[in-house]
């Protein structure tokens, strides 16, 4: 690859030459655990034990890394192992961190059940509010700056490259959760970011059946750091699905373009409806990130959010009743899903400063035909 090849170029051909041995256009899945050494210590490529590397691995990080504009991409077995081995890797017991008032649950479980006992304190902060976010940083010393944007499930735009710039003015590591938008559509490291996290079991994967994680990282020397401890800790995925998030990635740039086409449809059509109270989707020009969101990202995502006029039983009762948004935790399918956050994703946050509204119901508008879509969210508010 050249570093002038376009994205969809780079989604397709990164890190996946055809094979040297066969010629086998797809990169095989390496289905090993270990490597023939010719000789102790003569390692063919590398490759040793499959923790450490396998070419499979190998593929799908040179991949992560070209879409990401990174140095170097980790992969590992999910979002939140790809999230511990970070936090613990630039963290140390006693410092400080600062997370988002609206954020994937498991991440703050991870910060507040796990990570605070091993001595890791975090505040949280308004995200979309950079001033907010510089006096925060300013109160004490910040050790790490957590940014999700959009957020889940409330779909906050953070402005990367302000925080980013106050973050490392104030001598904090800055990361970015890129996985609502993927790299697709916004590209934290351009802006300033010094690692981006992914669930790669989202948007990258892409068709709901594997789940996965991943760091891009500007900073050779902290991914080589990264590597130590993923290796010391193993949250490494296996061969088969680094090699189904390989191939899901060839189709990311052409499924994203549907599934923002189709939200934007959903949202402008639950925004007049009667029985929404309010939409939460970044496209609509009404959204307080609306500007910040068309200067980041390319387009505004796939995820739409909205609070129901009737409450909480309200929201409930629509979740149950729809034909084609299947009833299921996870986003960033081929297929549409629907879920009540505060009672799934967002349990865990509940009684916090993360807790979400009940009358919330979170969409991940998948790339079906969008007047079946819009068809079938119609019926189950209650008019069709
Ligand atoms: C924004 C975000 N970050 C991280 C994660 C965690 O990823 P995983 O489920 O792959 O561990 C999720 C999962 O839903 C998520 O939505």
């Amino acid at each position: 690859m050249t570093s002038t090849d376009g994205f969809e170029t780079l989604a397709i051909h990164a890190g996946q030459e055809p094979d040297a041995l066969t010629g086998a256009v797809v990169p095989p899945i390496y289905q090993t655990s270990t490597f023939k050494q010719d000789g102790v210590g003569g390692l063919r490529g590398g490759y040793e034990y499959s923790r450490s590397a396998n070419p499979t691995r190998t593929a799908l990080e040179e991949c992560l890394a070209a879409l990401e504009d990174a140095p170097r991409a980790l992969a590992f077995a999910s979002g939140l192992a790809a999230e511990d081995a970070l936090i613990r890797t630039v963290c140390s017991p006693g410092d400080h961190v600062l997370i988002p008032d609206d954020a994937y649950g498991g991440t703050y479980r991870l910060f507040a059940q796990v990570l605070a006992g091993w001595g890791v304190a975090h505040t949280v902060v308004p995200i979309a509010d950079a001033a907010a976010v510089r006096a925060q940083l300013a109160a004490r010393p910040v050790a790490m700056l957590w940014i999700e944007t959009p957020t889940n499930p409330l779909l906050n735009i953070a402005d990367i490259r302000a925080l980013a710039q106050a973050g490392h003015e104030a001598g904090a590591t800055v990361v970015v959760d890129n996985t609502f938008a993927s790299p697709y559509l916004q590209q934290p490291l351009r802006l300033g970011a010094d690692v981006v996290v992914h669930s790669t079991t989202k948007y990258l994967g892409g068709h709901s059946d594997v789940v996965g994680g991943a760091l891009a990282v500007a900073d050779e020397e902290l991914a080589g750091r990264l590597d130590v401890i993923r290796n010391a800790t193993g949250g490494v995925p296996g061969p088969f699905d680094a090699w189904l998030t390989l191939r899901g990635i060839k189709t990311l740039a052409a499924r994203m373009d549907r599934h923002c086409r189709n939200a934007m449809r959903v949202a402008q059509m639950l925004a007049e409806h009667p029985a929404v109270a309010e939409v939460f989707y970044p496209g609509l020009a009404s959204h307080p990130g609306h500007k910040t969101a068309q200067e980041q990202m390319r387009s505004f995502g796939g995820m739409v959010s909205f609070r129901m006029l009737a409450g909480t039983d309200a929201a409930v009762r629509v979740c149950g009743r729809t034909r084609l948004f299947t009833l299921g935790e996870s986003l960033g399918g081929v297929e549409s899903l629907i879920e009540h956050p505060a009672r799934m994703t967002h349990a865990s946050v509940t009684g916090s400063e993360l807790e979400v509204p009940g009358d919330l119901i979170r969409l991940s508008v998948g790339i079906e035909d969008c007047d079946d879509l819009l068809d079938d969210l119609r019926q189950a508010l209650g008019d069709g």
